[in-house]
């Protein structure tokens, strides 16, 4: 599978600004800066589509970018990637840090499309109390997750190795496989694509 384009759609705080349709939405969740939006650039190999920063809290809203996918030499099929505003970051105050929460999960309980949240976090770190507590709420409210572990780059082979288990570990997990990730190297975005893949075949 292939990515042929991508586009910018529209940012939403509630349910009647989300775009309508029909097309499948993985979105993606995480601690603020832990890559995110860089992500969304990486797989659709289009630098600038979705904003990033060095500093957390870039991304207020959901912002969904529509993508097309290449699956055979006839099929190709549109889909929407959904970046989500970060978690754990204390700048916005702690009613702001409610209405995210509000707004986020109203999103990802009633999204009729939503197909697979991608919970990232820093492979250089245990996952905190936010990432555990997310992990937790997507499993016990039946959203699909795939955990991604960012920043890949930043480490060594044995140390990918070595901080995957480590975050499998931290999350209580049972089993299910973590894609280690480089936006920076393009390291695990076939294995992603793949996901998405049999996601849109679906
Ligand atoms: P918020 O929108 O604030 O929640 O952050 P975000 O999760 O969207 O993070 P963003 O993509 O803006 O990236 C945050 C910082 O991490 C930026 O300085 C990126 O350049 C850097 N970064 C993101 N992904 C990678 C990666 O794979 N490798 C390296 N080395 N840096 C990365
Ligand atoms: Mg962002």
């Amino acid at each position: 599978m292939n990515i042929t384009s991508g586009q910018y759609i529209a940012s939403a705080v509630k349910i009647d600004q989300y775009p309508e349709g029909e097309l499948h939405e993985i979105a993606f969740m995480g601690r603020s800066n832990v890559g995110k939006s860089s992500l969304i650039n990486s797989l659709s190999r289009r630098n600038g589509l979705a904003r990033t920063s060095g500093s957390p809290g870039k991304t207020q809203t959901l912002n969904f970018y529509k993508l097309m996918a290449k699956l055979s030499d006839t099929d190709k099929r549109d889909f929407f990637l959904v970046d989500l505003p970060g978690y754990g970051y204390a700048r916005t105050g702690k009613s702001n840090r409610q209405q995210w929460a509000k707004f986020i999960e109203e999103y990802l309980l009633k999204s009729p499309r939503l197909q697979l949240v991608c919970q990232l976090i820093d492979i250089r770190h245990d996952p905190m109390d936010s990432d555990i507590s997310a992990y937790k709420w997507l499993i016990e409210n039946d959203v699909p997750v795939q955990v991604i572990a960012t920043k890949a780059d930043k480490l060594n082979r044995m140390a990918v190795k070595k901080n995957v288990e480590a975050i499998r570990k931290g999350l209580g997990m049972k089993g299910d496989h973590i894609i280690a990730y480089s936006s920076e190297k393009g390291l695990g975005r076939p294995e992603l694509l793949d996901v998405i893949g049999q996601i849109l075949l679906k």
